[in-house]
């Protein structure tokens, strides 16, 4: 804050010195009252500059208008230096804008919807368009700024605008449209001016260009970014009170003095990603490039091809191409990117399917310029066992092989920065991973049943190979057995079952079946349902007992409340598909109750509570052991509910509160399968929001399907929470940087810091960045980038490599 006052401070002694400069004496005063309109004539559409160098007020953007100021060249060719909320969609009808007697600049459309535009919030006496292309508002007493379009750049400076330590420029989208683009200008507080595409946070690793050294990292002077009238573009350091010191001086374009009044310089991040200075000559019209960084070749601009692409320079011009295995997103907008060319990405459930599925392909004269998320050295490898060591990963999507040094470099979806020119570099080979795309289905079908086998970190990948063969040989004949015994095991269930039914005896400790209870028997069970154990999104729980002989056997019971309306037929399919899954980390269903309009189902009683209240309680805490068991515990029966029984089950709800400790602490989840019941049919849209405010994955407030991968969001925010022993939102933290854990937790492994998230507790810090690593790409807003249940176990487990993950929140610069 003091940072950013003092520059402006600065920033007004400029701009005074420059206004008395060019004797800029008589201002065009718009007083408040007056009035733009986008198409009507009974007002200007535009407020002139002094000498009409620049105008500010309805331009033309696309099909509609914005507002903004530009530079009004020769022959109506403009060039919009600032655009007012430049992510809105432009007003297409006849629009007013009003300077109000407040300050503010309020934008009415033909609806009369408005929207502030500007709010200085001070009684204002009037605004002025200056011959600089500052629009300035002054207030009642003094003449004193209350706002300046200066302080808010949106991708272009002009002479004697100052960026101030921790300001930022972004791209426009494109030359036509001026909505917040693909790339950034940091002017950092360490006094370096990076540039980095705009959905990275800024490290090293994704800059593309920077104007020097970073000068310090732990002291935070104030630097700022300063264009001169005369084109000279500098870094300052200013102490607060003396006067500003020169850092660094990044070009000096000063021409004539005699034609400054009619040369403007501006710089600007364009939409290709290069910062350029310009130089305009009001008297003849000319718009020139005095310099361009990172310089001619917008190859160089790393996320010029988005995603998956890659870009060549061919006569003069950058092209981008998909990488093997990729089509385009948008064919007519190449820059954006590609995707893969079919459905199956997220198959890969480990490492046999590696090799049942792809295969690597070679690359030439290729530069990568991303940073691998997983590297070896001195291994001296080959560059087959380096292109196997890809394929089984499921996380590796290219292989880059050093034939010096026999070094292998793994990267992860998605593929980024990559060049190719003819004079590559020929020492690195580059090896893609594809569909394999003749795979016949019956493969497909018999890889779901090959059995997990037990991988180990120190199996060498050709003792890989000879499992999976063996286990192959060995599949095709257990799928053949499979397919004859099934017959017959499906006959002798039914007999066992019909035998226990016969008997009348489904006791509880029997696998086989649900109990029906009467309404009655769960009546005496919880004494009149007396004791409420808590109230779930699906109704109350309450506490019961039931007796077998002389043992007592304490059991959940839910009274299930807003259903849709079902036949009770349906609902015991349901329930009874419930009551088929067994897993460790699951709560045993029961046994249930339908009556009439009444619906209960039975559980086993949990005695040790919620993990929410273990978490958040205020009774022992879980150690740091306790708490990596527990996430393991919730990964692991997630998973089974996804992809090891009977048809996937979405949870929908998962949150701390969901998940139920045993009188051993084991974590169980419950709940599970009762979205079903809600909305009988998962695989369409849902239409009403389910899940919990906090664990929700951000398609649930879009209107796009939920998929597994909703869960996976929620097992990412319950993942933290479990780590750090507290909630995702908490208040009653130091800093405002921490109320929000899912955010500090990037910032925190951004930084190197994941120890910072558990104060005063000893991690191991290896662990505790490996699973930080894996919550930030569960909580990823791109469900497509989140992984499947089973990549997060592997990778909990310590299986596969963990890439490093993006910025979770895909709309934050
Ligand atoms: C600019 O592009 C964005 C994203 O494609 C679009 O939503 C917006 O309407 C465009 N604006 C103009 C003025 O064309
Ligand atoms: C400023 O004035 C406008 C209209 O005159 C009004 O809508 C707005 O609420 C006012 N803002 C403040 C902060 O008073
Ligand atoms: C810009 O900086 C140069 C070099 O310091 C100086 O000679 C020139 O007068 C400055 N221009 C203005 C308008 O301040
Ligand atoms: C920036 O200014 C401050 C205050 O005058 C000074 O202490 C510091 O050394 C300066 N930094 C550099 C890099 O010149
Ligand atoms: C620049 O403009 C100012 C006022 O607009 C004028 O006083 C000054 O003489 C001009 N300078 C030149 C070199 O034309
Ligand atoms: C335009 O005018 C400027 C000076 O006013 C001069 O330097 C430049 O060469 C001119 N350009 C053309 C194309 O005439
Ligand atoms: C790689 O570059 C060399 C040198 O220009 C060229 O001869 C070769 O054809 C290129 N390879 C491919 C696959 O384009
Ligand atoms: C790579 O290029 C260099 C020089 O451009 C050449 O000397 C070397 O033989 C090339 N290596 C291979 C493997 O082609
Ligand atoms: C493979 O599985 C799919 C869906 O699970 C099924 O539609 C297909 O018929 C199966 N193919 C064979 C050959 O069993």
């Amino acid at each position: 804050m003091n940072a950013y006052t003092t520059t402006t401070i600065i920033l007004l002694l400029f701009m005074s010195l420059s206004l008395v400069s060019t004797g800029a004496q008589t201002l065009e005063r718009i007083t408040p009252g007056s009035s733009l309109s986008s198409t009507s004539s009974d007002y200007p559409s535009s407020w002139l500059s002094h000498s009409g160098l620049f105008a500010f007020g309805f331009y033309q953007h696309g099909n509609g208008f914005s507002v903004g100021i530009w530079l009004v060249g020769k022959m109506n060719k403009i060039i919009v230096v600032w655009t007012a909320n430049r992510d809105d969609p432009p007003v297409t009808l006849t629009a007013t804008l009003q300077f109000t007697m407040n300050g503010s600049l309020i934008l009415i459309d033909e609806q009369g919807q408005k929207k502030l535009i500007v709010n200085a919030n001070t009684r204002a006496s009037s605004a002025s368009m200056h011959d600089s292309g500052n629009f300035v508002i002054y207030d009642d007493d003094n003449n004193n700024i209350i706002w300046q379009s200066f302080d808010h750049p949106t991708d272009t400076l002009l002479g004697s605008q100052s960026l101030p330590g921790g300001g930022q420029l972004s791209s426009s989208l494109s030359q036509a449209n001026h909505s917040t683009g693909r790339f950034k200008l940091k002017m950092q507080v360490d006094g370096n001016l990076v540039l980095y595409p705009a959905y990275t946070t800024e490290t090293g690793w994704d800059a593309y260009w920077a104007a020097g050294i970073s000068i310090s990292s732990t002291v935070k002077d104030n630097y700022f970014l300063y264009l001169n009238k005369t084109g000279l573009l500098q870094i300052w350091n200013s102490s607060g009170d003396s006067n500003p010191n020169l850092i660094n001086s990044l070009v000096d374009a000063t021409e004539d003095q005699n034609t400054v009044n009619h040369t403007i310089f501006r710089a600007s991040l364009d939409f290709d990603g290069a910062f350029r200075l310009y130089v305009h000559h009001d008297t003849n019209g000319t718009d020139k490039v005095i310099i361009s960084w990172p310089g001619n070749n917008p190859c160089e601009v790393k996320g010029f091809c988005s995603f998956n692409s890659y870009c060549t320079f061919v006569d003069n011009k950058p092209l981008c191409n998909c990488l093997d295995g990729y089509k385009f997103i948008d064919s007519n907008e190449k820059t954006l990117g590609c995707k893969r060319n079919y459905l199956e990405a997220g198959q890969c459930r480990g490492e046999e399917d590696g090799l049942a599925f792809y295969k690597m392909v070679s690359m030439n004269n290729i530069t990568w310029k991303d940073h691998p998320y997983f590297e070896t050295t001195n291994d001296m490898l080959s560059e087959e066992d380096c292109s196997l060591k890809c394929l089984v990963d499921c996380n590796c999507w290219a292989a880059l092989y050093d034939g010096e040094k026999g070094n292998c470099k793994k990267q992860g979806l998605p593929l980024r920065y990559v060049i190719r020119t003819d004079e590559g570099d020929n020492s690195t080979n580059v090896f893609l991973k594809v569909d394999k795309n003749s795979i016949p289905n019956w493969k497909r079908n018999y890889t779901r049943f090959f059995p997990q086998p037990p991988p180990s970190k120190t199996t060498s990948n050709k003792a890989v190979v000879h499992i999976i063969v063996v286990t192959s040989v060995f599949s095709i004949v257990l799928c053949s057995a499979i397919v004859i015994s099934s017959h017959y095991i499906y006959k002798i269930r039914v007999l066992r079952y019909k035998r226990l039914t016969d008997t009348g005896n489904l006791g509880l400790n029997e696998e086989v079946a649900l109990r029906r209870f009467t309404y009655n028997e769960l009546k005496r069970a919880t004494n009149h349902f007396k004791e409420e154990l808590g109230k779930g999104s699906f109704g109350s729980v309450y506490k019961g007992a039931l007796l077998k002989g002389k043992t007592k056997r304490f059991i959940a019971v839910k009274r299930l409340e807003k259903l849709v309306e079902e036949g009770e037929r349906e609902f015991q399919a349901e329930v009874r598909s419930i009551g088929k899954t067994h897993h460790r980390n699951l709560v045993r269903l029961l046994g249930f109750c339908v009556e009439g309009s009444k619906r209960l189902l039975v559980y086993e009683y949990m005695s040790n509570g919620s993990l929410g209240k273990l978490l958040f309680g205020d009774q022992r805490r879980p150690d740091w052991n306790e708490r990596v068991r527990i996430a393991l515990d919730i990964a692991r029966g997630i998973l089974y509910l996804h992809d090891e029984c009977d048809g996937p089950i979405i949870h929908c709800d998962l949150k701390p509160q969901n998940i139920l400790m045993d009188e051993f602490w084991t974590a169980k989840i419950a709940d599970f399968g009762l979205a079903k019941l809600l909305m009988p049919d998962q695989t369409r849209t849902f239409t009403v929001i389910r899940g919990t405010r906090g664990y929700m994955a951000p398609e649930w407030n879009k209107n796009i399907p939920i998929s597994l991968k909703a869960d996976v969001y929620s097992y990412g925010i319950v993942l933290l929470e479990t780590l750090c022993c507290r909630r995702n939102l908490d208040v009653n933290v130091l800093e405002p940087e921490e109320i929000l854990l899912s955010g500090w937790a990037y910032k925190c492994f951004v930084a190197r810091e994941v120890n910072k998230l558990v104060p005063s507790e000893v991690i191991d810090e290896n662990v505790m960045e490996n699973m930080v690593k894996v919550a930030l790409w569960c909580i990823q807003d791109e469900p497509l980038l989140r992984p499947t249940m089973k990549g997060v176990v592997l990778m909990l487990e310590g299986i596969t490599d963990i890439a490093i993950p993006p910025c979770p929140d895909s709309n934050r610069a």
